[in-house]
C-alpha cells in the first residue's frame, strides 16, 4: 500500500520542519483532504528515510501549527475545520504596552501560547472529553496528566514514575501543598536568607518558624546549612537551586550534592522549587535525583508555557505522596481538568517544547541588551534567566532609587522584599525583563535604570 509521502526537496530548515511544511502545504492545496488520517510515523520515516524521532517532531510541529491534530496512540488526521492562523496574537493583547514599564514581575513573555490555545480549543471542541472536564476529577484526575508530567519532569533530567507526582494549581499552590504535607504549626522551616518573597507569608500562616540560612555568590551555602542545623532541629528546607530568585545564581552540582549530604544527616525534607527548571538547556540535576527520598520536588509550566494555565506539579518519594496529595484536596480538590489537559497535550505533542524555547530565545536577547546597557559592576544575571539583580552604588538607597526610577516610568523590586530578616537588607533592586511585551519597552526601561546608575543620587519628583 503507498502512502502519502511528500517531496522534500527544494525546501529549506531542519527536517522535522520541512515535514511539517509540507504537510500544512498538502493541507492547503487538498492534497491532504480534511479528515484525512496521516501515515502512522514508523512508516514515514521508513518512506523517507528518516529517523522516526525526525517525524514524530514534524507531527508535533504540524499539531502546534494547526494544520493537524491527534490524540496519543489514535493518530495523527488533517483538522477537519479550517485551521486557525498560525500567526502568533501580537503581545500587546496581553499586557499594556502603554504606562509604567513594569521590571517587578518574573513573568514570561506573554502572547506566545495563544496560537497553541487557539489550535487546542478547536480540537477540544470536537473531543468526547468535554463532559468529563465539567466533572469531578479529584485526586490527581486521570493517570496520562501524571504520565504527562513524568516527560516534562524528564527534561530537566528527574526520571520520575506517574506515581509519584500530584497536580497542582501551579507552582505557589504546590508550594503551599508540600508545607502542608510536611510541617506542623511550630515547625522551623529553612530558607536561603534571600528568597522568594510570598514563602513569608505561607510561613506566617501556617504558624512556621522560618530561619534564614547564609548564602555564598548568591546560593545557599551548605556550610552555613550544616552550622544551622547543628543550632535549630528544623523540619524542611525550602531552596531555589536554580536561576534563584532573586539573586539569579544556580547552584553547582558539588554543592548540591554537599546540600542533599547535609539534609540526609540532619534528617530534614528539602522542598526544592525549580520553577524556572526548563529555561537553561543545560543544567545541574535538580535535589530531587540526589536526594530523592527526603526531596518534594516543585514546579509548574508558568514560566516556560504560560501563568495563566495554573498546572503544577510535585514529585516526592513515595512515603510521602499520600500526605501530598490529601494536602491538594484539602487545598483545592483538583486543578481544573480542562487546563490540566492542555498542559498534558502541549507536553506530549511537542507544543511545550516549542514555547519553552521561545522563552528561553527572548530571555537570552533580552538579558543581551541588559549585558549592553547596564555596566558590569551592577548586574549579575544569567544569560538564561529572566531577571537581573543590581547591586547599587553606596549613594543610592533602595528604596530611593526605586521611587526615582517610578518617576521616571519604571518599575522595579527592592532587594530588601527578599529578605527574610529586615535587618539584612541587601543594596541591590531586582529587574524582571521578561514581563514587559516588546524589546523596545525593555530597551527602554533599561537605560532608565542605566542613567539612573550614572547619577549620583535623586533628582526627579518622587512618587511613593
Ligand atoms: C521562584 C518562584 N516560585 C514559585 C512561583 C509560583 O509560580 P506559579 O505561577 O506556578 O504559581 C513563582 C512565580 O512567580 C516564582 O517566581
Amino acid at each position: 500500500m503507498t502512502i502519502w509521502c511528500p517531496s522534500l526537496t527544494g525546501r529549506t530548515g531542519p527536517v522535522f520542519r520541512r515535514i511539517a511544511d509540507a504537510i500544512g502545504d498538502s493541507v492547503a492545496d487538498g492534497g491532504l483532504p480534511r479528515g484525512a488520517r496521516l501515515p502512522p510515523q514508523r512508516d514515514l520515516a521508513h518512506a523517507l528515510g528518516v529517523s522516526l524521532n525526525t517525524v514524530t517532531r514534524a507531527y508535533a510541529d504540524a499539531t502546534a501549527r494547526g494544520f493537524v491534530c491527534g490524540e496519543v496512540g489514535r493518530g495523527t488526521y488533517v483538522r477537519d475545520k479550517a485551521p486557525p492562523s498560525t500567526r502568533e496574537p501580537a503581545a500587546d493583547l496581553a499586557r499594556p504596552v502603554t504606562g509604567p514599564i513594569d521590571f517587578s514581575r518574573n513573568l514570561p513573555t506573554p502572547g506566545q501560547a495563544a496560537g497553541a490555545l487557539a489550535a487546542s480549543l478547536a480540537d477540544l471542541a470536537g473531543s468526547n472529553l468535554l463532559a468529563s472536564f465539567l466533572d469531578d476529577q479529584t485526586a490527581g484526575g486521570p493517570e496520562h496528566h501524571a504520565a504527562a508530567a513524568a516527560q516534562w519532569l524528564a527534561r530537566v533530567g528527574l526520571e520520575a514514575r506517574a506515581d509519584d507526582i500530584a497536580l497542582t494549581n501551579g507552582a505557589q499552590h504546590g508550594i503551599l501543598v508540600a508545607l502542608l504535607a510536611t510541617m506542623r504549626p511550630g515547625d522551623v522551616l529553612l530558607t536561603e536568607a534571600l528568597t522568594y518573597a510570598p514563602i513569608k507569608a505561607m510561613a506566617h500562616h501556617l504558624g512556621l518558624r522560618i530561619v534564614p540560612v547564609a548564602s555564598e555568590d548568591g546560593v545557599l551555602s551548605p556550610d552555613a546549612l550544616e552550622a544551622t542545623c547543628g543550632r535549630v532541629a528544623a523540619t524542611a528546607l525550602y531552596c531555589l537551586p536554580t536561576l534563584h530568585t532573586p539573586t539569579t545564581a544556580t547552584m553547582d552540582v558539588d554543592r548540591r550534592t554537599a546540600i542533599a549530604a547535609t539534609a540526609r544527616r540532619h534528617d530534614l525534607v528539602v522542598i526544592e522549587d525549580d520553577v524556572f527548571g526548563t529555561l537553561p538547556p543545560d543544567r545541574p540535576p535538580p535535589l530531587a535525583c540526589l536526594a530523592p527520598e527526603r526531596t518534594l520536588y516543585v514546579t509548574s509550566v508558568s514560566k516556560s508555557l504560560a501563568p495563566g494555565l495554573r498546572v503544577g506539579y510535585v514529585h516526592g518519594p513515595p512515603d510521602r505522596m499520600r500526605a501530598v496529595r490529601s494536602a491538594v484536596t484539602l487545598s483545592s480538590w483538583m486543578p481544573p481538568p480542562l487546563m490540566a489537559d492542555i498542559a498534558s497535550r502541549w507536553i506530549l505533542d511537542g507544543t511545550a517544547d516549542r514555547l519553552n524555547a521561545v522563552q528561553r530565545e527572548e530571555a537570552a536577547a533580552r538579558q543581551s541588551m541588559a549585558r549592553a546597557l547596564i555596566p558590569g559592576e551592577s548586574r549579575v544575571a544569567d544569560p538564561q534567566g529572566f531577571h537581573v539583580w543590581v547591586p547599587l552604588p553606596p549613594h543610592w538607597h533602595p528604596d530611593v532609587f526605586r521611587m526615582e526610577a517610578r518617576a521616571r516610568g519604571v518599575k522595579v523590586v527592592v532587594g530588601g522584599a527578599f529578605a527574610i530578616d529586615p535587618s539584612a537588607s541587601p543594596h541591590a533592586v531586582r529587574l524582571c525583563l521578561s514581563h514587559e511585551s516588546t524589546r523596545a519597552r525593555v530597551r527602554e526601561g533599561l537605560t532608565v535604570v542605566a542613567d539612573l546608575l550614572r547619577e549620583g543620587g535623586p533628582r526627579g519628583t518622587l512618587v511613593l
